[in-house]
């Protein structure tokens, strides 16, 4: 799933996903040097609840995708499962890794996009949109009272559109 993950495009041809850290002791990293492959899925606010029990359906002998309420159906260009709930699936190919620091068990790791599959109804923005209460999370973790270190409970981050304002550098 994607709700903190980074891009970077670099032309059509090198479309580049960043996951900042990955646990390389769980089976997302161990299945993905395996098959060389993955699929990012974008959640969206309407299925959260059932996207978060797929942290707690994790063993390795779980399909979390079904045991978590959602669908899981083949992706077209890679060997992996994407989740046909979420309006975006990004079909990655594995690229590099690096872990965060010496003998760190998390690594930082690069996957190139070599298909990409959206809702329709989502990219068109007069329609559901991508934008909005309907589109894009952004997980805020634990907002944090930075005088008492109080932290406040949270739901996922929208990604509203701001108003356009022209570059002008200088
Ligand atoms: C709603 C939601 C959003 C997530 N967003 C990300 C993300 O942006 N980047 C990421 O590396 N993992 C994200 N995860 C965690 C992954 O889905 C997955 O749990 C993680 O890659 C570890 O996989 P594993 O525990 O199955 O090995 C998210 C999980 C949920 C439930």
């Amino acid at each position: 799933m994607h709700s903190w993950s980074s891009f970077a495009g670099s032309g059509a041809d090198n479309f580049i996903c960043i996951l900042g850290k990955v646990n390389k002791d769980g089976h997302m990293y161990q299945s993905l040097k395996e098959t060389k492959a993955c699929v990012l899925n974008f959640p969206s606010n309407d299925i959260y609840d059932r996207c978060i029990k797929t942290i707690g359906n994790n063993q390795f002998e779980t399909d979390e995708i079904t045991a978590s309420g959602l669908t899981a159906e083949a992706a077209l260009k890679v060997n992996a499962p994407r989740i046909k709930e979420c309006f975006l699936n990004i079909e990655c190919e594995f690229l590099w890794e690096h872990e965060l620091f010496e003998g760190s068990r998390e690594a930082a790791v690069a996957l190139k996009a070599v298909n990409i599959c959206m809702d329709s109804e989502r990219y068109d923005q007069s329609r559901l949109g991508r934008y909005g209460k309907n589109g894009f999370l952004f997980q805020i973790d634990q907002p944090t009272n930075p005088e008492t270190g109080e932290t406040t409970p949270f739901g996922p981050g929208i990604v509203e559109q701001g108003k356009p304002v022209p570059w002008i550098t200088e």
